[in-house]
C-alpha cells in the first residue's frame, strides 16, 4: 500500500517536473521552436541545403513532370519562359511597368538592399532563406507558410502534423498538398480556413527577390479542400483589382466571410497594404472589386521601429481584417488596421460586400475609428474570440501580444498584454484564434532582413495559449466588468 503511495508520488512528482519543463512565455505554451527550417519531402529529410530536389519526388511522379518541377537550375527560368510565352493579351501581368521599386523585405522601402549572390538562383533549398511568416491550426494540422522572397524556398506552403510532433521541438515541414501541387504556388503569405473544410489564401505570384523581382504567374486567391487536399480554385485578380505593378507585395493576408452557413455564398477580403486597399471577393459571382479609403493608409507618425536591435522606418497599410459575429440581417462588423499604425479602424461587411457601395455620397462616412490601442502597439495580424468577444493581437512595436474586449472603450486602459520578450516574440508575424485557442509565430524579420540570424539561436517560435487562461485577471476578462443597469 505505502509502496504504491510512493509510486503515486513519484509520478506526481515526474509530472510535476515535466509540467515545469515545458516552455512557456506568458501565459503561452511554445509549441515549437526552430533555429533553421528543415522539411520531409516524402520521407526526404532537408536537413542542409540542396542543389536539386531530383532525388526527393516518387520517379514515377517525377517522370511525369518531365523535369519542369525538379529540374532546379533552371525552373525558376522556366517557369517565367512560359509566363512570358502567353499571349499579350492574356499577360497583362509581364508587361507592367518594372518600377516595381524592391524592398529588402516586403515590409520595407527604406534600406538599402544588397544584391543577392546570383549562386543562389534557381537553387532548391537554401536553409537560411527559410523565414515562416503564416501559421494557422486546422484540426490536427499547422500550415505553416513562407512567402518566397528569396531562392531556395522549395514549397511556399507546408504543413505539420501535430498528433506525430507532440514530443518533436523542431518537426520538419511537409510540403501541402505534396512537393508536386505544392510546387505550383509561387509565393503565399498566410492562410486562413473556412467553417466549410477549404483554406484560402493569396498567391502572390510572385518571386519577390530583393533585387530583381519576378512575376511568376498572376497574383490570385487559391483555396484546397481540405478533405482530399486538392485545389479547388484559382481566381485571378483583375487588373482593376492591382493598380501597381508592386501590389502583389502587399497582398499578405485574407480574411474570409461564410454568408448564413452557406459555402457557396462566400466572401473574401484581401487587405492591399503596399497599395492601401481592399479587394473582396465574391465567390457565388465568381468576381472581386476594390475598395479605397483613407483609413488604409499608414499613419506616418507611426512608422519609426524598434524591433530585435534595429531601428527603421517602414508605411506599410491595412495589414489584417477581422470579423465580430455576424448581426441578425447576416453583416458583421470588420475591425481593421494598418500595420504602420497604433489605431483601430471598423466598416461593416455590408459595405464591403455591396460593390456599387462605394460611389455612394456617404460611402467615406461609413468607416469609423474605434480607438488607439497605445504606444509601440503596431500590429500584424489580429483575431476575434467569439465567445469572449476579444480582440488578440501580434504587436510587433513592442514584442508582444495584446488583447481588448470589443465591449470596452479601445483605449491604453482597457489594453493588456499577455506576453512579451524581445527575444522570444521578436516580431510576432501571424496570429490566429481557433476554437478556444490563441496561436502565434514569431519570427524575428527585421533581423533577417536588416543584419543576420544567428543560426546557432533559435530564431522562429509558435506558441498556443487557451483564451480563458490568457484573459483571466485582464481588462480582457468579462468577469473584471459590472453589467450596467
Ligand atoms: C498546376 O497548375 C496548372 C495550371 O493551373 C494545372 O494545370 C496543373 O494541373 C497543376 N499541377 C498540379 C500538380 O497541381
Ligand atoms: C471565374 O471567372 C474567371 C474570369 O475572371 C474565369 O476564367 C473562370 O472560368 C470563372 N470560374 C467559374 C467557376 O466560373
Ligand atoms: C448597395 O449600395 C447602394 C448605394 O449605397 C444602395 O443603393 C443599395 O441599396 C445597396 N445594396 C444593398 C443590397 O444593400
Amino acid at each position: 500500500m505505502s509502496q504504491l503511495l510512493r509510486g503515486c508520488l513519484l509520478l506526481l512528482a515526474v509530472h510535476a517536473a515535466l509540467a515545469q519543463n515545458m516552455r512557456r512565455l506568458g501565459k503561452f505554451e511554445e509549441v515549437f521552436a526552430w533555429k533553421q527550417m528543415t522539411y520531409n519531402i516524402n520521407d526526404n529529410l532537408l536537413l542542409s541545403d540542396r542543389f536539386s530536389g531530383d532525388n526527393l519526388a516518387d520517379s514515377r511522379v517525377k517522370r511525369q513532370s518531365d523535369g519542369l518541377v525538379f529540374n532546379e537550375e533552371a525552373n525558376w527560368q522556366q517557369l517565367s519562359f512560359l509566363e512570358s510565352s502567353l499571349p499579350s493579351s492574356q499577360n497583362s501581368w509581364s508587361s507592367l511597368p518594372s518600377a516595381n521599386k524592391p524592398r529588402p523585405f516586403s515590409q520595407t522601402r527604406t534600406t538599402t538592399t544588397r544584391r543577392p549572390n546570383t549562386d543562389e538562383a534557381g537553387r532548391f533549398f537554401i536553409q537560411y532563406n527559410n523565414v515562416p511568416m503564416g501559421m494557422e491550426r486546422v484540426g490536427n494540422r499547422l500550415f505553416i507558410s513562407l512567402p518566397r522572397r528569396r531562392y531556395g524556398i522549395p514549397t511556399t506552403l507546408n504543413y505539420i502534423d501535430l498528433d506525430q510532433n507532440v514530443n518533436t521541438r523542431s518537426p520538419a515541414l511537409n510540403p501541402y498538398p505534396d512537393i508536386l501541387q505544392g510546387r505550383n504556388l509561387t509565393s503565399v503569405y498566410r492562410t486562413r480556413a473556412d467553417e466549410c473544410g477549404r483554406l484560402w489564401m493569396v498567391d502572390t505570384g510572385l518571386l519577390e527577390l530583393p533585387v530583381n523581382p519576378i512575376q511568376i504567374q498572376p497574383p490570385a486567391i487559391v483555396v484546397f479542400d481540405l478533405n482530399t487536399d486538392s485545389q479547388i480554385f484559382r481566381y485571378q485578380f483583375k487588373s482593376t483589382d492591382i493598380p501597381a505593378a508592386n501590389t502583389p507585395t502587399g497582398l499578405a493576408s485574407i480574411t474570409v466571410d461564410v454568408i448564413g452557413g452557406d459555402c457557396s455564398n462566400t466572401f473574401a477580403y484581401v487587405p492591399d497594404l503596399t497599395t492601401f486597399g481592399i479587394i473582396v471577393f465574391s465567390l457565388r459571382d465568381n468576381d472581386s472589386w476594390r475598395l479605397s479609403h483613407n483609413f488604409f493608409s499608414f499613419n506616418p507618425t507611426a512608422g519609426a521601429l524598434n524591433i530585435a536591435g534595429h531601428r527603421f522606418q517602414w508605411s506599410d497599410g491595412i495589414f489584417s481584417i477581422t470579423l465580430r459575429e455576424p448581426e441578425a440581417n447576416g453583416c458583421r462588423t470588420a475591425y481593421f488596421h494598418a500595420l504602420v499604425s497604433t489605431q483601430e479602424f471598423a466598416v461593416n461587411t455590408c459595405l464591403l460586400r455591396n460593390r456599387t457601395a462605394s460611389s455612394d455620397s456617404n460611402y467615406w462616412q461609413m468607416y469609423s475609428l474605434v480607438g488607439d490601442r497605445g504606444s509601440n502597439s503596431q500590429s500584424t495580424m489580429h483575431g476575434y474570440h467569439q465567445g469572449s468577444q476579444v480582440i488578440f493581437f501580434a504587436d510587433i512595436g513592442r514584442d508582444a501580444v495584446s488583447c481588448w474586449k470589443t465591449t470596452t472603450n479601445l483605449d491604453t486602459a482597457h489594453v493588456a498584454i499577455l506576453a512579451q520578450d524581445k527575444q522570444r516574440m521578436s516580431y510576432p508575424s501571424d496570429l490566429h484564434v481557433t476554437g478556444d485557442e490563441v496561436w502565434v509565430i514569431a519570427n524575428t524579420l527585421p533581423r533577417f532582413g536588416y543584419s543576420r540570424l544567428d543560426t546557432n539561436e533559435y530564431n522562429f517560435y509558435i506558441y498556443r495559449g487557451r483564451v480563458n487562461d490568457l484573459i483571466a485577471g485582464t481588462v480582457c476578462d468579462s468577469s473584471n466588468y459590472m453589467t450596467f443597469g
